[in-house]
């Protein structure tokens, strides 16, 4: 017995000299995290946004233009910049509720977010362009673009863009590269993001079969953005102007771009319009709300329906007496259960059709195949140990008493013990119904307008976090909170002693019995 070492008195001072020394340590690090010197600007950045935020292979640091800019910002203002890897529509967001003194991502200054941050002077001129297959010869422009299928990035001016195309079905990623990732799946018809980005991923990252087309869509200049009205701001453009002057400016940009910088202006373009950023309206929050729910409710549907069958399937084959049939199944079971669903979700839409085509085959999936795919994989792991557990845990005493009354093993396990065992199992099964409905959230990350992703759509157009993200937590609350009401019903009414009696034609009138 494994339990036995635990009567050793050793082993138990040693446990709690381990215990003590980490949570020793852990307390230190709070405290030295609490007290960070005030020199420090923790800066945000969303770093798969290649060549302006990156992560180096090599050494795993952050490298970048902008990082390497604003770490020389820093230098030169006397601070020490600490990056935040943060998503980049949780970017203003995070400047908003000031938990990050700055954000350096790329990022386009616009009116519409100049009324709810404030930006430096601009540092980069860039543009978004269209990206489109090679062999495509259809779409030469933004007026091409009508009624295609658009990936883009959340939150960015690219996705803006696309939203404004006629007819466009339009799919969000989370970083770019997914995007064309995307493109390249050929589940998509174009890309919408920023030139230096695509060309950097065409050029330098190997991301073969895709070209630019057409001209530059629009005109932007990127900017530092900080919360408003803070003192960094000042520190940030004098910074800024001694890198333009004494030439480290154009060092670090002829090292990125292996080009002398253009002439930047000292005030974006954009910001001489007017901005008109998009309110936060109730009613049309709640209608998208509504059709992320409806896309949440059927994704969980589906996916517990398959699942239930698979896992059933696994039970039975992992009690059979058939060993190899068991072996397989365990580590299927093991294989599911044991890796994040995040990890098979990218495994299944990301990762086979890259795999299938690289191997020859013109081969892409479905959005809604793969996540009710992924998704039933991963519950009917789950299932299959609750019906396996179920059906083990009732006596074996029942299956001679089948055995005894000429049952078959089939009539047995339909007649005596699953309706036993399924009594057992319908706690844990609903326990696994409700995670199921918070994990469809996951399916946003492969572009699926789900609750969660209407949510985040929305704020990446108002910014108001707080609310929206609040409303999405009490719808998801509706449905756990219903899903939990029914499976509590079914418990009652598959309780034999407390099942409201059913009278088949009965003499007495029903009112009698009690
Ligand atoms: N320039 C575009 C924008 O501001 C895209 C920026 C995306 N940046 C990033 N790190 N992913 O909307």
């Amino acid at each position: 017995m494994v339990f036995r070492i635990f009567r050793f008195r050793w082993f138990k001072r040693a446990l709690a000299l381990v215990l003590g020394v980490l949570l020793g340590v852990g307390a230190a690090q709070l405290v030295s995290l609490a007290q960070e010197a005030p020199t420090v600007w923790e800066v945000g950045t969303e770093p798969a946004f290649p060549p302006f935020e990156m992560r180096d292979d090599a050494t795993g640091d952050l490298t970048g233009f902008d990082i390497e800019l604003m770490r020389a910002i820093g230098k030169a203002a006397g601070r020490e910049v600490k990056f935040i890897s943060l998503p980049f529509d949780g970017l203003v967001p995070a400047l908003q509720s000031r938990t990050i003194d700055a954000a350096i991502s790329g990022m386009t200054i616009t009116a519409e977010r100049a009324q709810t941050v404030d930006f430096s002077r601009p540092y980069f001129e860039a543009g978004l362009a269209i990206a489109v297959r090679e062999s495509n010869t259809d779409i030469n422009s933004l007026e091409d673009l009508a009624g295609q299928r658009i990936a883009v990035q959340i939150g960015t001016t690219g996705a803006e863009q696309a939203a404004q195309v006629e007819g466009a079905t339009v799919s969000t990623f989370d970083s770019a590269p997914l995007a064309l990732q995307e493109l390249l799946n050929g589940r998509v018809d174009a890309v919408i993001n920023d030139l230096p980005v695509t060309l950097f991923a065409i050029n330098e990252a190997n991301l073969q079969g895709v070209k630019v087309v057409g001209e530059l869509v629009t005109e932007e200049y990127y900017g530092i953005a900080l919360p408003q009205d803070t003192e960094a701001l000042a520190e940030i453009n004098a910074a800024f102007d001694t890198l333009l002057q004494d030439g480290t400016y154009a060092e670090i940009y002829q090292r990125w771009f292996s080009a002398d910088p253009p002439e930047l202006p000292v005030v974006a373009p954009a910001l001489a319009e007017a901005g008109t950023a998009t309110g936060l309206v109730w009613g049309r929050l709640f209608q998208n709300l509504m059709r992320g729910a409806w896309i949440t409710i059927l994704l969980t549907a589906f996916s517990f329906f398959f699942g239930l069958i698979g896992g059933s399937l696994v039970a039975f084959a992992m009690i059979s007496p058939i060993k190899p049939l068991h072996w397989l199944c365990r580590i299927y079971v093991d294989f599911f259960r044991g890796t994040p669903m995040l990890v098979q979700l990218f495994m299944i839409y990301f990762g086979l059709p890259a795999l299938f085509q690289s191997l020859g085959f013109d081969f892409s999936f479905n959005r809604i195949f793969a996540a009710i795919l992924a998704l039933s994989l991963n519950v009917a792991a789950y299932l299959a140990e609750i019906l396996r557990g179920g059906i083990q845990s009732i006596d074996r005493g029942q299956w001679e008493a089948g055995e005894s009354l000429a049952m078959n093993p089939v009539e047995t396990m339909r007649y005596v013990v699953f309706p036993q065992a399924f009594r057992r199992i319908l706690p844990p099964l609903g326990n696994e119904f409700i995670t199921l409905i918070k994990d469809t959230s996951l399916a946003a990350v492969i572009g699926f307008e789900e609750l969660f992703r209407q949510g985040q759509l929305t704020v990446a157009t108002t910014y108001r976090a707080f609310e929206v993200y609040l409303a999405v937590a009490i719808v998801y609350l509706v449905m756990t909170s219903l899903a939990s009401f029914v499976f509590k019903r079914l418990e009652v009414y598959m309780d034999p002693i407390n099942r409201p009696k059913k009278v088949k034609k009965d003499p007495i009138p029903s009112a009698v019995v009690v």
